[in-house]
């Protein structure tokens, strides 16, 4: 199984952004992490970030003829962004949305998500651990 971690706006700045929200960890360490679940639970990861809404969809089409599955975290475009919600939806498979944090427990504009209806399932609140187990949860729908 081919899964596209695909990171969104801002996140290119963990480990200096407002760590006390979002943890001390880079990017790259946390990709570390990311991959290293990914080989125990026996799946092939590739990762991505992109700042962009546009570079986001363009990355998303792309996946469907090189994936299996998605797990994306859209960042603050998951408040907002209808055209990232209809590329999800236009893909066919199955995009997992993550966030670091507990999006429904922050301020009021962060605890709608535009492009969780579009995913197969969403999990957040648990830092890096929530992409792990976004991963878990693909591979149990594929029954691995
Ligand atoms: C985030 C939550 C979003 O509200 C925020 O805009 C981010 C990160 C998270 O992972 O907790 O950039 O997606």
């Amino acid at each position: 199984m081919r899964v596209l971690i695909l990171h969104g706006p801002n996140l290119n700045l963990l480990g200096e952004r407002e760590p006390a929200v979002y943890g001390t960890q880079t990017l790259a360490e946390v990709n570390d992490v990311i991959l290293a679940a990914a080989e125990h639970i026996g799946i092939d990861v590739a990762f991505a970030q992109y700042n962009g809404e546009g570079q986001i969809v363009d990355a998303l089409h792309a996946a469907r003829n090189q994936y299996d599955a998605v797990v994306i975290n859209p960042g603050a475009y998951a408040h907002y962004s209808y055209a990232i919600a209809d590329a999800i939806t236009a893909i066919g498979i199955p995009v997992v949305e993550v966030h670091l944090s507990n999006i429904s427990a922050r301020e009021a504009f962060r605890r709608t998500s535009v492009t969780a209806s579009a995913c197969r399932g969403t999990i957040g609140g648990f830092g890096v651990k929530s992409y792990i187990l976004g991963l878990h949860a693909l591979a149990e729908m594929q029954g691995n």
